[in-house]
C-alpha cells in the first residue's frame, strides 16, 4: 500500500504521516527534507547549477517513523529546519528540471515498497496512483503558531509575525509556480487539522483507511 499525505507548511502533515507509518509499520518518506538537504548542500557550495546537487555525495534513508538524509556521510537534521533552509527549499522547488528529477528519483527510491509519503506533490505528481491520499490542511494562522511554539521551544529567536509572512510566503511561492503548482490531487480526502489533536485527526485519517481496505 502506498499513501500519500500531502499539505502545506505546518499543516501538521509530518506529525500525521510519521504517526500513520508507525500504526500502520510502513516506512515513512519525508520528501521534503530532501528538499531542505538539497537547500542547505546548495548553500554550504555555492551551487550554480541546480541539477548538479543530483551528482553530490548525499543519501536518503527511510523506515518506520523516521527519514535520514546524510550529505558526505554525515547526518543532517537540526540544521535543516531553519528559515533560511525552508526559504531556499521553496526557492529551489520552484525549479521545473530540478522537480522533475526529483520525482524521479523518489520513485526510484521507493521502487516496489509500501510507504507512507509525505511532501506537497505526492498525490500528483509522484505517485499519482497511490492507494489512498490525503491533503492536509490548516489556517495559515494556526500553521504559523505551531511553527512559532516549535521554532522558540528549539531555543530559535523568532517572532510569530515573521513566522507567519514566511508561511504566507511559502505558500505562495508553492502554489503560484507554473509548473507543478501546488494543490490537493483530485481524488485526495482534504482533512482540516484547525483546532484538532493530532490524535483525533490520526483517528480520523484511520478511519478512511479502514474503509477503504
Ligand atoms: O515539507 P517541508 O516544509 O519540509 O518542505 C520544504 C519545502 O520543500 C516546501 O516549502 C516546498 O517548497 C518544497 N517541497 C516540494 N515538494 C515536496 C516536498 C517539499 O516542493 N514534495
Amino acid at each position: 500500500m502506498k499513501i500519500a499525505v500531502d499539505g502545506p507548511a505546518a499543516s501538521g502533515k509530518s506529525s500525521v504521516a510519521r504517526e500513520l507509518s508507525k500504526i500502520l509499520n510502513l516506512p515513512y518518506l519525508e520528501t521534503g527534507k530532501v528538499y531542505r538537504l538539497f537547500a542547505y548542500i546548495a548553500s554550504q557550495n555555492k551551487v550554480k547549477y541546480p541539477l548538479s546537487l543530483f551528482n553530490e555525495d548525499f543519501d536518503v534513508v527511510f523506515d518506520i517513523g523516521i527519514t535520514r538524509v546524510f550529505y558526505r556521510g554525515k547526518e543532517l537534521s537540526e540544521e535543516l529546519y531553519t528559515e533560511e533552509v525552508s526559504t531556499e527549499a521553496s526557492k529551489l522547488a520552484s525549479l521545473p528540471e530540478l522537480r522533475e528529477k526529483m520525482i524521479e528519483f523518489f520513485r526510484a527510491l521507493v521502487g516496489q515498497r509500501q510507504v507512507v509519503a509525505e511532501g506537497r506533490d505526492v498525490g500528483t505528481h509522484i505517485f499519482p496512483n497511490a492507494d489512498i491520499k490525503f491533503f492536509i490542511t490548516a489556517d495559515p494562522r494556526e500553521r504559523a503558531r505551531r511553527r512559532y511554539k516549535d521554532l522558540v521551544s528549539k531555543g530559535i529567536k523568532v517572532t510569530y509575525e515573521e513566522v507567519l509572512k514566511s508561511i504566507v510566503e511559502r505558500d505562495k511561492r508553492d502554489s503560484e509556480r507554473p509548473l507543478y503548482p501546488f494543490r490537493p490531487a483530485e481524488d485526495a480526502i482534504i482533512v482540516d487539522t484547525t483546532n484538532k489533536t493530532l490524535e483525533e485527526v490520526v483517528k480520523e485519517i484511520l478511519s478512511y483507511i479502514l474503509q477503504k481496505h
